[in-house]
């Protein structure tokens, strides 16, 4: 049998401006699937191949945070036997990746309710973030089991069982509990297999990252996919609410009042 080399990956493009955090919804699995006549399950083995190529590339261009989704609360609701399929290749995942991602210098962390997790799995996440804890190339956010608006939920029930009064709670507290705390918050938020929505992904942490949606299905979006989402967002101008121009000083200028 003659073994096809694997194809060189295009030379890495120059971005004007590079994204802190990126995060990826990783969406379009079954549909490629069924495409091709295959099982879902063939299609979450298919995405679950995908994630090493971007992980390699986005760390290439110097991105600090990748967020991964690999499976939301909701997500739970879906036929045994699929959710089965997820979490094994979530084990198998950091089974066949932990070491090289070990000595590539990522550092593995966990989004999302790890307490829902099968023992099988949940031991392997702690192992993975235990392991790499000390690691700076690249922090890698695996969401798994997680929602955007649980997090919050979480973080408020943080504060208040903490027993901080209603007029401390501030948009800094708040984030301080949130599953991503201490992290940039995302600047990038693609999401492929063609849905234009959020599906409460990083709501609260995501208020003004630039979204890139695409067609692509998850396991077909490679490198040279990442690269044009990362060029469109070099593009981007960035206004956080304010205008060219704005002068964010005024704002405490009482002489205006
Ligand atoms: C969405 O596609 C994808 C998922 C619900 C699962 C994603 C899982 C992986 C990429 C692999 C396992 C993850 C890890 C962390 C190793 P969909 O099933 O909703 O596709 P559809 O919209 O075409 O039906």
């Amino acid at each position: 049998m003659v073994v096809e080399p694997a194809p060189a990956a295009p030379p890495l493009p120059h971005l004007h401006v590079v994204p802190r955090h990126v995060a990826i919804t990783m969406d379009g699995n079954g549909r490629w699937a069924e495409s091709r006549g295959l099982h879902r399950a063939d299609g979450h083995r298919a995405g679950a191949e995908a994630m090493r190529p971007i992980i390699e590339r986005v760390g290439q261009h110097g991105v600090e945070v990748l967020t991964l989704w690999g499976f939301s609360t909701e997500n739970w609701g879906r036929p045994r036997a699929e959710v089965q399929s997820i979490l094994r290749l979530g084990r198998d995942f950091i089974d066949r990746h932990l070491e090289e991602l070990d000595e590539a210098g990522v550092q593995l962390r966990h989004l999302g309710d790890v307490d829902r997790l099968p023992g099988w799995l949940r031991g392997r996440v702690e192992t993975a973030i235990d392991r790499t804890s000390s690691n700076s190339k690249l922090i890698l956010n695996l969401a798994f089991s997680y929602g955007g608006r649980a997090d919050i939920v979480d973080a408020v029930q943080q504060l208040v069982r903490e027993g901080v009064p209603a007029e401390q709670v501030t948009e800094e507290l708040i984030g301080s509990r949130l599953a991503t705390a201490g992290l940039p918050e995302p600047d990038l938020l693609i999401r492929t297999g063609g849905e234009i929505r959020v599906s409460n992904f990083l709501v609260w942490q995501a208020a003004y990252a630039e979204y890139y949606f695409t067609d692509t299905l998850w396991p077909d979006f490679g490198t040279e996919q990442v690269d044009a989402a990362l060029m469109e967002f070099s593009k981007r101008q960035r206004r956080f609410g304010l205008v060219d121009g704005s002068d964010v000083d005024h704002l405490s200028d009482e002489s205006d009042a």
